[in-house]
């Protein structure tokens, strides 16, 4: 068992209420906390004693039941929503051992149900029809719009019938390539009502990462916009459709309707290009819809979505989730990670085009009943109070958002935030990296005045949900420290060898036995599932990421061991940077490595090679970065373009990143042995180079 397993064992002798909660969090780590009083932030007694979870030993409760009985601890979480047929037995079956076969997780199998009828119908029937589903924020300040639960299901229904009406059937892939307006969440529950599978293309994704996109899932359908306003922009959506359908087309996959809602407030119709035959506005063909449609009632194992997600190789991954263990698991998380309460207000600053925005804008918050606000624009535009803006227009109780973006509103000054009440926040939370501890401090001390517990979230697109989080009320915090695993989660932390190690380490971060939200496949490439995630540490579930333990039994996320780097909370793949810069007809070769950024977390350093006898010049290094605007997205771009005579490769042929990583941060007298490369004066050449 795992160590933190071993000291929930040793807690089930302990009388229950015991003791003060820095005490008993002591107790259950079966020793004195080794940390400085002042590196423990405890949640009020008054936050506490109102919290879901409100002490140490009612998580370890909850906790010890849910990894020693999974299928009893999450059935009678599952019966809380609505199943038109209860699951069958076993509640859950597994194998996450590649030495024994196929890789395989299913959860409630056999039981019928529906997500989109969990997240409106029910809370309708529930008696929540006329609350607020969703605040919409526009771009421009002033701009906004809102939904009850009951006009938000009129919606959804009548896209739903559309979609049937061009016959889209249960298990048809959908693509939605839009910004945050209401339309995205609503396009995500019509899919689901109807049983289609949706894959979100975040809309800051290029052409040609869409076409990539739309040939490996093959839509019937694409929703799009026709553009959208972001900041002092105005970014032509349906034009990057159009050369994505275009090129998709050439190589075999057509999609025989692009159905574009009109975002007036960015483009008027008439200035939009058009397709015949093909393009069809929203407002001309859905509300002439019936606003009541029938569910499509599905198995707990059928999918719900596809999102892509980057990873060591150049190729985007499909990661597919399924419809029944997404859904508990989702909802229980939020419930749990926010401490949420129905008179809260929630905002959650990701874009839905990301798995974030999938779980904890759309299914969690409102298989709750909550109440969202979606934002179309930047936080910082027209200046860096808006975020504390919107939080004291909508009266927003919880917000949750990346560590980059707390950072960058800290170096705008406090004034920014000071300037606004912020009186309605009472947790804060974070996701996408590990967040700083200064980082943590300010958003602790400024914007939440020392009264918000921050629930730094650790999951991934993978994951589904939350896997290692703080419970907000349950015991003091670490500022960085993503804290304990999730109910039913089995973290453990593994050497290079595989074997797990136990007390204060660091190493690699696996799982250790299936949860109902985690993923089920890489679409279409189950035997690729199998490679990047159970092959590295046969057993096991391998994150990617590396984490250490402390003294406490405290999580600290140390990032990425693998070769994707997380610009801004975005994961992107050095691979698909380094073939989207071989791709340029000057380039040779090419090698991309993260490096520490103040704002971003990393940001993207690309040494490039060129073919023989093209000169170095700062148009050639803006027309490299532009290729990969182009191919990726803008997001992708590297910051530094470093010209390479050559590459420090070993004898074999293999690039020596360790070697890159050092020149690109600049860490020259921490270079290592580089006696084994094939050349090792590669090195100084590089040197010579780093700032020209
Ligand atoms: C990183 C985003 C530290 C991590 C939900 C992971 C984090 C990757 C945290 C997944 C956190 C996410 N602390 N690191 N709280 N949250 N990460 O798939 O490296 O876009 O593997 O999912 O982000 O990114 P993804």
């Amino acid at each position: 068992t795992s160590n933190h397993l071993r000291h929930v064992e040793s807690m089930s002798t302990l009388p229950s209420g015991a003791g003060q909660i820095p005490k008993l969090n002591a107790l259950i780590l079966g020793e004195a906390l080794a940390s400085e009083e002042d590196d423990l932030i405890v949640p009020s007694q008054d936050f506490s004693a109102q919290a879901h979870i409100p002490s140490p030993h009612k998580y370890l409760e909850m906790y010890k039941r849910s990894i020693e009985d999974p299928a009893g601890f999450w059935s009678d979480i599952a019966s809380q929503f609505y199943w038109k047929q209860k699951w069958g037995q076993p509640v859950y079956s597994e194998n996450l051992d590649i030495r024994k076969g196929r890789i395989h997780i299913e959860w409630f199998k056999g039981g019928i149900t529906n997500i989109c009828y969990n997240c409106l119908d029910k809370n309708i029937a529930a008696g929540n029809g006329e609350k607020i589903a969703i605040y919409w924020e526009g771009n421009d300040p002033g701009v906004d719009a809102s939904l009850t639960y009951n006009q938000l299901l009129q919606r959804v229904c009548q896209l739903a019938n559309y979609l049937k009406d061009i016959g889209i059937r249960k298990g048809d892939a959908v693509l939605i390539y839009l910004p945050m307006l209401m339309e995205l969440p609503i396009a995500m529950l019509a899919c689901a009502r109807i049983g289609a599978v949706h894959s979100v293309v975040f809309a800051g994704f290029s052409s040609e990462s869409l076409a990539q996109r739309i040939m490996d899932c093959k839509p019937k359908v694409l929703i799009t916009c026709n553009a959208v306003r972001r900041g002092p922009k105005t970014i032509h959506l349906k034009d990057i459709v159009d050369t994505a359908l275009a090129e998709s087309a050439q190589s075999g996959t057509v999609v025989d309707v692009c159905l574009t809602y009109e975002n007036d407030t960015a483009l008027k119709k008439e200035s939009t290009k058009w397709v015949e035959g093909r393009d069809t506005w929203w407002q001309d063909v859905v509300p002439k819809y019936p606003d009541t449609c029938d569910v499509e009632w599905v198995d707990a194992e059928d999918p719900l979505f596809l999102l892509y997600t980057s990873g060591s190789t150049g190729k985007p991954k499909g990661v597919l989730h399924t419809t029944g263990g997404y859904m508990v698991y989702t909802a229980t998380t939020f419930k749990y990670a926010f401490d949420y309460k129905p008179s809260d207000i929630y905002w959650c600053t990701a874009d839905c085009g990301w798995i974030t925005g999938h779980s904890y804008v759309t299914y969690g918050p409102l298989l709750n009943g909550a109440t969202v606000v979606v934002f179309e624009g930047a936080p910082n535009y027209p200046d860096p109070g808006r975020s504390w803006d919107i939080v004291d227009k909508y009266k927003v109780s919880i917000f949750y958002t990346a560590p980059t973006l707390v950072r960058s509103l800290m170096r705008e000054g406090d004034e920014h935030v000071t300037r606004f009440s912020r009186k309605s926040l009472r947790v804060l939370g974070s996701v996408g990296e590990p967040i700083n501890p200064s980082a943590w401090r300010w958003f602790f001390n400024l914007v939440g005045e020392s009264r918000c517990p921050i629930s730094d979230t650790w999951w991934q697109t993978e994951t589904g949900g939350f896997m290692i989080t703080p419970l907000p009320g349950a015991w003091p915090q670490k500022p960085g420290s993503a804290t304990f695993p999730f109910f039913g989660i089995q973290p453990v932390i593994v050497d290079e060898k595989g074997v797990e190690i136990e007390g204060e380490c660091s190493g690699y971060l696996c799982v250790k036995s299936s949860w109902p939200g985690a993923f089920r496949t890489l679409y279409g490439d189950h035997e690729r599932y199998e490679t990047t995630y159970f092959s590295a540490f046969p057993g096991y579930y391998f994150s990617g990421d590396g984490c250490s333990r402390d003294k406490d039994g405290y999580h600290w996320l140390t990032g990425r061991v693998d070769d994707v780097i997380n610009v801004s909370g975005h994961r992107i793949g050095t691979a698909e940077v380094e073939s989207a810069l071989v791709s340029h007809h000057q380039c040779a070769e090419a090698a991309v490595v993260g490096v520490e950024h103040e704002v971003k977390g990393q940001s993207i350093y690309a040494f490039v090679t060129l073919v023989e006898g093209v000169p170095y010049s700062d148009d050639l290094r803006k027309s490299l970065i532009m290729t990969v605007r182009k191919q990726i997205g803008a997001f992708a771009a590297p910051d530094k373009i470093h010209w390479a005579p050559s590459l420090p490769k070993t004898r074999s042929g293999k690039i020596m990143r360790r070697v890159l990583r050092k020149i690109a941060s600049r860490q020259l007298d921490e270079l290592g042995d580089i006696s084994t490369l094939a050349d090792p004066g590669v090195v100084d050449q590089l040197i010579a180079l780093a700032d020209g």
